[in-house]
């Protein structure tokens, strides 16, 4: 809200304290009629300060108000609308957006925020449903660095687990070395749901799968042998999908990594004397948190997933010192997180409250849950070969001379997967749809980074020093990107403190289509006057694209 902080102080210094100028500055709004202005001072909480209506106090501040900033102040209904000086304020938006290029909105706050992002299985494929904690984490990570924190992004693989057990179990009893060395992941998942197929016909199975675990936990070495084979595979795969994406990691410790960290935190729970007896496990009661009992040990020993994920926040705050400790990971999870964070709040431990949970809703085909278990899943890989082909397909017709063709494909390919997910709010579950990720129109990553095209082509074509044409522009279509523009700074820190890539992704399609609809009406060849609000929105799309983990080609 360009002028906001003005407006705040005027009206506050009016009011002689009777409001705060924070209170003044949380009441003000944008009026919901563009005829109505820029902003907008509802007067309904000082009615009661002066038990006054709100109408006449709205007429009595607007008869006081004057800035040079405001070109017109008008009372309608209880609020005070204002209109903003457009030459005075387009100039003062320009000169700060271009002084401050690429790093405009960066801030320089201190902390060190930990991010655990991505964390698929090893030995299943790598399905739509952790593409959403990627790119959402991911996302979240580079908010967080463009306001100055430091970041680092931690893998949490799921490598351990009765999971594997089972794994162990198929591979012993179906699997052959060679399958797995043609064809890793899909043999791995082929296993897997085999036994899950077994299983549900012999019962017996799952006994055996634990036993499994159970030697994997001892160190048997077979059984570690081929673990670490597995795993190896897997991350293999896991990374040629992370570099087509472009995420990169700090981190890929995952649940195995715990394995010798865990007897301290089970002695440190016998210490506090957290620990119970239940039905043969080990348990850590919740009940005045309203909460089921944590499971700590199984009655034959093993480890669990929380006991993995509790000696992993007490690594983390040992080794990072993080200022907060975000977890990426699917809204099924709640009560593990809220478990989590209960035992280490006994556990004595101040930080439990900087563990947060960032929890987010599932992909849906044709309004469905999809799963892993049935072997009914997406692969991430095939999702992306389709879509480039479909972008390549696009390309090829309105630009079939375009050089480095084949990269800028991959970068719009990647482009739209990420954005079909993050412009949904994560809460939302997410339908999947190929033909809605790829369209160049719409809500789509081809459509932002084609606009951010489009400004680079002009720039190119006009080659001037947009600085040296600042101008105040007055025209309502300039007006609109200009306040768009004016408001990327504030986009930035309330998608990072809502942990919502999503405000972003929003905000970038707005301005988008403003800048587009100045495009259908003003010849900036002509009018160079306009050269510098298409540099800024070059320099906005590139960088929130960049926030999204989208790359900007400047030609497609
Ligand atoms: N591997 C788990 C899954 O796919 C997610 C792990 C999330 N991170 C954690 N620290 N628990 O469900």
């Amino acid at each position: 809200m360009y002028g906001k902080k003005i407006l705040a102080t005027v009206i506050a210094g009016e009011l002689k304290g009777d409001l705060s100028y924070q209170e003044v500055e949380a009441l003000i709004e944008v009026p919901k009629l563009d005829t109505h202005g820029d902003l907008s001072f509802p007067c309904f909480s000082l009615a009661k300060v002066y038990q006054s209506p709100p109408q006449k106090l709205a007429q009595q501040l607007a008869d006081k108000l004057s800035h040079p900033l405001f070109a017109h102040v008008e009372a309608t209904g209880g609020y005070v609308n204002i209109k903003i000086n457009r030459v005075m304020g387009s100039k003062e938006i320009l000169k700060n957006m271009i002084a401050g290029g690429p790093d405009y909105g960066n801030q320089q706050k201190n902390g060190h925020i930990t991010i655990d992002l991505s964390s698929p299985n090893i030995a299943k494929p790598f399905a739509m449903g952790h593409l959403r904690s990627t790119v959402i984490g991911n996302s979240i990570g580079l908010l967080a660095e463009k306001l100055g924190y430091q970041v680092t992004r931690i893998n949490h693989i799921g490598d351990w687990g009765t999971q594997f057990g089972k794994l162990l179990y198929a591979y012993t009893k179906w699997g052959d070395e060679q399958s797995v060395k043609q064809n890793p992941i899909q043999e791995l998942f082929r296993l897997y749901v085999q036994f899950h197929d077994e299983a549900a016909k012999h019962p017996e199975l799952d006994e055996e799968g634990r036993a499994w675990f159970k030697k994997l936990e001892m160190g048997d070495p077979k059984a570690l042998d081929l673990w670490q084979w597995f795993r190896d595979e897997s991350l293999k795969d896991f990374k040629t999908i992370y570099n087509r994406i472009h995420v990169d990691f700090d981190s890929y410790d995952g649940e195995a990594f715990y394995n010798d960290k865990m007897e301290r935190v089970i002695k440190l729970l016998k210490e506090k004397n957290l620990l119970e007896e239940s039905e043969g496990a080990m348990v850590v009661q919740l009940d005045e948190y309203d909460l089921p009992p944590c499971l700590i040990q199984k009655s034959e020993g093993t480890s669990l997933y929380a006991t993995r994920d509790l000696a992993a926040a007490i690594y983390r705050k040992e080794t990072y010192n993080f200022d907060a400790s975000l977890y990426v990971v699917g809204r099924e999870q709640t009560i593990h997180f809220q478990q989590l964070k209960a035992v280490l709040a006994k556990m004595g431990y101040g930080w439990a409250e900087d563990i947060v949970h960032v929890p987010f809703g599932m992909i849906l085909k044709d309004g469905k849950k999809m799963s892993t278990r049935k072997g009914k899943v997406i692969l991430l890989q095939d999702v992306l070969d389709e879509v480039n082909l479909l972008v390549a397909e696009q390309m090829d017709a309105k630009n079939p001379a375009l050089k480095d063709k084949e990269a800028i494909k991959q970068q719009i390919g990647a482009g739209a997967v990420i954005f079909h997910d993050l412009k949904n709010h994560r809460l939302h579950d997410v339908e999947f749809s190929i033909e809605q990720m790829t369209s160049f129109e719409g809500e789509t990553g081809p459509y932002l980074q084609y606009s951010h095209v489009r400004a680079c082509s002009i720039l190119e074509k006009v080659k001037e020093n947009p600085t040296l044409w600042i101008q105040g522009l007055e025209d309502d279509e300039s007006w609109k990107v200009l306040k768009q523009l004016a408001a990327f700074p504030a986009i930035v820190e309330k998608a990072y403190n809502e942990k919502a890539p999503s405000i972003m992704a929003d905000y970038l399609l707005k301005l988008a289509q403003a800048f587009n609809r100045l495009y259908g009406k003003v010849k900036v060849i002509d009018h160079k006057e306009y050269l510098p609000v298409v540099f800024g929105v070059q320099n906005v799309l590139r960088e929130g694209l960049r926030l999204l983990g989208i790359q900007a080609p400047a030609k497609m």
